[in-house]
């Protein structure tokens, strides 16, 4: 069987790559992705020569591109990572995230159409739900939940997330959507919250906590996400979406505090910034459908996850460090640089 996976030198995707070949050796798989910023090919370096796996530089926007590989290697599977991911970006430069996201998965499902694909999987973010109260922890986000979005990102996600199920509705493209919370793990880009942090404390360089702190997030091992999809994937209902998330709310102040501790740096790192713009206050899946359904719980706790998390970042600067020396500089400049320090 051949599945094409998009966005596959990023973040999840090449972890996904990984489980996959591992999971599926007999499988053939592609990775299409057009190796943004945030797309690294030295990722993939372990898997690059085997036989079953293909990697081709294309961008999902790319109608006649994407059609020609679809002609080619003609896939049964499709599984839909690439995304312009990164919630700060998007407050600065929304466009290119309505372009990705939303077109790029139009075409991808037109390609998909044309070429007659088992299955079409959008991975898509628990973010299209917008966010919870703190005060009401009783409240998580279920399949019903309404879509309120709040930040550039989340909306382009909502737009593709909708777009799958419309062309499943309208024209019978067999999808499905897995909305996800917080992933972490190895190969996490550096500009996001956990890698970030382990990075600038390695250097004992501030930790820009934005505004109190005290924001929620519900997260998710790597893995554990992979096989969420690979059980949707394979028994998932068409047409459906699946939650995915462990119940692992923190706050974020209190995830910068861990990385402090087990890297024994001292918390006088930590520094309250200006806030994000339209900051989600918490985010919680509630993951009974795909356990029900579908036999899914994560197996990583999060006590585990973070110390093998960090204990890859010691282990792999060769992989990190081009990053953060590169262009991700002037990023790091334009986007805290201009921060207010509020203490
Ligand atoms: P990432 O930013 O690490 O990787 C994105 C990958 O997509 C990169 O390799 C990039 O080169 C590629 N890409 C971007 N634009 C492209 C284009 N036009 N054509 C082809 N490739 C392109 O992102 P990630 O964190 O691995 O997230 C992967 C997916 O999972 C995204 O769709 C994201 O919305 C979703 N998601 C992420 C999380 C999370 O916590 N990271 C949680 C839930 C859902
Ligand atoms: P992030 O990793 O960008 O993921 P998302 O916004 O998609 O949840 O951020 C996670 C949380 O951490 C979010 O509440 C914003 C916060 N944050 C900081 O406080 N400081 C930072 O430098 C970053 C990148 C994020």
């Amino acid at each position: 069987m051949t599945i094409i996976v998009t966005g596959g030198a990023g973040f999840i995707g090449s972890n996904f790559i990984f489980y996959w070949l591992r999971e599926h050796p007999e499988d053939r798989v592609i990775c299409l992705d057009k190796l943004t910023y945030a797309g690294n090919l030295s990722t993939l370096a372990p898997v690059m020569d085997k036989p079953n796996f293909r990697f081709v530089k294309l961008d999902i926007c790319d109608r006649a591109g994407v059609e020609a590989l679809f002609a080619e290697e003609k896939p049964e599977i499709v599984v839909n990572f690439a995304a312009e991911s990164h919630v700060d970006r998007s407050i600065e430069s929304p466009e290119i995230f309505l372009q990705t996201n939303i077109i790029g998965t139009s075409v991808l499902m037109d390609a998909s159409r044309k070429y007659g694909v088992r299955r079409y999987h959008q991975v898509s973010t628990d973010e299209v739900y917008g966010d919870l109260p703190l005060d009401r922890p009783d409240l998580f986000f279920t399949e019903e939940t309404p879509i309120h979005t709040s930040s550039p990102y989340s909306s382009s996600k909502a737009g593709a997330d909708l777009l799958t199920l419309a062309y499943y509705r309208t024209y019978g493209l067999p999808v499905t959507v897995s909305r996800c919370s917080n992933n972490y793990g190895p190969y996490h880009f550096p500009e996001k919250l956990i890698p970030l942090m382990i990075i600038n404390a390695l250097h004992n360089q501030p930790l820009p906590v934005y505004g109190q702190g005290i924001n929620v997030r519900d997260w998710l091992y790597v893995e554990d996400h992979c096989r969420a999809i690979d059980l949707i994937l394979q028994r998932g209902t068409v047409g459906e979406v699946y939650n995915v998330g462990g119940h692992n709310e923190m706050r974020n102040i209190d995830i910068v505090k861990l990385i402090c501790h087990k890297l024994g740096k001292p918390e006088s790192l930590i520094t309250y910034v200006t806030d994000r713009k339209g900051h989600d206050m918490r985010y919680a899946i509630d993951p009974s459908k795909i356990h029900r359904e579908l036999g899914w719980l994560p197996e990583t706790r999060f006590s585990d996850g973070i110390k093998k998390t960090i204990q890859w970042y010691l282990e792999n600067e060769s992989w990190w460090k081009p990053i953060i020396s590169g262009e991700y500089r002037n990023y790091y400049e334009k986007m805290y640089g201009s921060r207010e320090k509020l203490s």
